[in-house]
């Protein structure tokens, strides 16, 4: 399979690169790194992506920000970012993946706990990870050609210990179930699922 890989280059993707990469054909893809580099803030760079990379069987995402901060310090302006970013990025690939994949193929996108579990400072975050876990649910019965669309939603992973204090009572999962969670939607039958990994 060619399997397309956003955020590759990072603390989870790196890991799901590598364990694809053993059997697949992995295209990374960074913001700065990477084999091919996007911005999937800019749907012009997204559509360029494409175009440089041609026809592909599945699309993970392990990319995607969004800002922490107190509420009562949290601005329109900031929430926003994170909405145009982690949660209209990865919609993006979608709407303009679809015209690049191939038949029966499948995208995996990322959202993440904060959606069912909040922590302090996370609105916008677990915001846009109910948002990611919504559209997958909507969008993914009206893809044509049996293409699939999942989300992955991790608990923290055990690769981010600065993320640890700001998850008080929550036990990191290990990298290896994070890869079995994208292996489930890439290689599996799924589709529309928001794929919960604790
Ligand atoms: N870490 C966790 O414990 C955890 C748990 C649950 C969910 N998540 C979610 O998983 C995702 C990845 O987290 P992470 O900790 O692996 O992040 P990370 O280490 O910061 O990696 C981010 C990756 O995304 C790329 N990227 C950044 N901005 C981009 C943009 N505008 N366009 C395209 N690519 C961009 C980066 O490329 P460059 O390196 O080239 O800049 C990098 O490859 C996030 O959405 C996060 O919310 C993380």
């Amino acid at each position: 399979m060619k399997i397309v890989i956003i955020g590759a280059t990072g603390t989870l993707g790196k890991k799901v690169a590598e364990a694809f990469a053993q059997k697949h054909e992995v295209i990374r893809v960074g913001n700065t790194s990477g084999d091919v580099q996007v911005d999937i803030t800019d749907e012009t760079s997204i559509k360029a992506m494409f175009e440089k990379i041609g026809e592909f069987d599945a699309l993970i995402s392990t990319s995607g920000k969004a800002p922490f901060a107190p509420l009562n310090q949290m601005t329109g302006e900031v929430f926003k970012s994170g909405l145009l970013d982690k949660l209209l990025g990865q919609v993006n690939l979608v709407l303009i993946g679809q015209h690049y994949i191939s038949k029966g193929g499948s995208f995996s996108l990322i959202s993440g706990i904060l959606s069912d579990h909040p922590v302090a400072a996370g609105a916008a975050l677990s915001t846009v990870n109910g948002g990611l876990n919504a559209f997958v649910i909507a969008a993914a019965p009206e893809l044509d050609n049996g293409i699939r669309l999942n989300v992955i939603s991790p608990n923290v992973v055990e690769d981010s210990p600065a993320y640890f204090d700001s998850f008080p009572g929550e036990i990191p999962v290990t990298m290896d179930k994070v890869v079995k969670a994208f292996e489930k939607s890439v290689f599996g039958i799924v589709s529309g699922q928001v794929i919960k990994v604790f």
